[in-house]
């Protein structure tokens, strides 16, 4: 009896499953957008991020079965590949990253993973919502160093100082995140980005950032 109830479930799952890769037969590009467009990729074809899985739809729908049976530990790409860093780095190359995502996934980084996920890009930078930053507060440098001393601070208000009165929106006031802007590191407190323009950054407004970019994008992900 059991078996045969099993067998109804696969075989609806099966039929449910064809049916949403029919509907996904459609042209990504007809595709509804979610929301709008982060800064910067507006002009971007869908297919830039979003590209098909490896496989025929069958091998597809078969390994997924085999995953609700428990003869697979992961669940299969269907018909489109789910978004991981390697699709922002086909575009987003940055070898001398200060916040390298990959780094993040040593031992050491266990329970900040689990708390941020900072290995991820789409943790920080979710896309259709028309932001640059989107989940990413400019006081969350306190995740990762509470524990800041530098020997012969040369700021003006030295690092532990402005770390004990939690003004952990001055960080991003002079270093960026990606170490990715052409720029001299301010040393008066004073003379930091504020808040405000660090935030309509993150929205959507211009680079606050003296420096010019120092890697560029891509505009498309076939470029050499
Ligand atoms: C810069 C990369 C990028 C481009 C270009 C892009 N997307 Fe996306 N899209 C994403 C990411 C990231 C997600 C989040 C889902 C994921 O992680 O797979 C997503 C999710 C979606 C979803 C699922 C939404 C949901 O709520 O699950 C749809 C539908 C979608 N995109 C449509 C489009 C369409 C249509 C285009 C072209 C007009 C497009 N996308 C272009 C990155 C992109
Ligand atoms: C097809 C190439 C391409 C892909 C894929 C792509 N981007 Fe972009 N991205 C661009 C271009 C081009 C710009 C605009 C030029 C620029 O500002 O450097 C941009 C801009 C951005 C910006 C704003 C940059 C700035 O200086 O203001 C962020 C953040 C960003 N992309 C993150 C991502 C993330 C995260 C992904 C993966 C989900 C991704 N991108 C995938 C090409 C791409
Ligand atoms: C923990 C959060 C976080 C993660 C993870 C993250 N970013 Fe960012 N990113 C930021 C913040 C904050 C800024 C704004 C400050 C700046 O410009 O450096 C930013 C800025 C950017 C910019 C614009 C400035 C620049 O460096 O060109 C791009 C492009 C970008 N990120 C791409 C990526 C890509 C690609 C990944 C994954 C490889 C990624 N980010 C992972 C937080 C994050
Ligand atoms: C997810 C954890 C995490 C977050 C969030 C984070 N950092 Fe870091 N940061 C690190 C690690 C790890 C290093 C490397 C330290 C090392 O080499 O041991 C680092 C290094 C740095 C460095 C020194 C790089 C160098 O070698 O000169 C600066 C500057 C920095 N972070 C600033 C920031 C600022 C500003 C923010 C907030 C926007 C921030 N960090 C958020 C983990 C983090
Ligand atoms: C007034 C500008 C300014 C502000 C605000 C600031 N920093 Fe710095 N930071 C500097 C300078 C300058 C250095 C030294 C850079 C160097 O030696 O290359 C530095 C160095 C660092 C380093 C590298 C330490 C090392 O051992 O080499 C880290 C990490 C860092 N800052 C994180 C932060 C964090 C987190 C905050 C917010 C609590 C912050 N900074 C606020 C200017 C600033």
């Amino acid at each position: 009896m059991i078996s045969h109830k099993r067998n109804a479930y696969i075989a609806g799952a099966v039929v449910a499953l064809i049916g949403i890769g029919l509907l996904l037969q459609v042209d990504f590009e007809r595709w509804r957008l979610p929301g709008p467009f982060n800064p910067g990729h507006e002009n971007l074809a869908c297919n830039e991020c979003h590209i098909a899985a490896i496989g025929t739809v069958r091998q597809q729908l078969q390994a997924n079965v085999q995953y609700w049976l428990g003869g697979r530990r992961t669940e299969a790409d269907f018909y489109y590949h789910k978004i991981d860093n390697k699709n922002c780095i086909a575009c987003h190359n940055k070898d001398n990253d200060l916040h390298s995502s990959y780094r993040f996934n040593e031992p050491r980084f266990n329970k900040i993973r689990e708390e941020m996920h900072p290995e991820l890009c789409i943790s920080c930078h979710k896309e259709h919502v028309g932001q640059r930053v989107s989940h990413f507060k400019i006081t969350d440098c306190q995740f990762c160093h509470k524990e800041l001393k530098l020997k012969n601070d040369p700021i003006t208000v030295p690092h532990d100082e402005l770390i004990e009165r939690e003004d952990w929106h001055t960080c991003l006031g002079c270093h960026d995140y990606h170490g990715n802007h052409d720029m001299l590191i301010e040393k008066t407190v004073g003379r930091a980005i504020n808040r405000q323009k660090l935030i309509n950054y993150f929205n959507a407004s211009e680079s606050p950032y003296l420096g010019a970019v120092i890697k560029k994008a891509k505009s498309t992900r076939y470029e050499k």
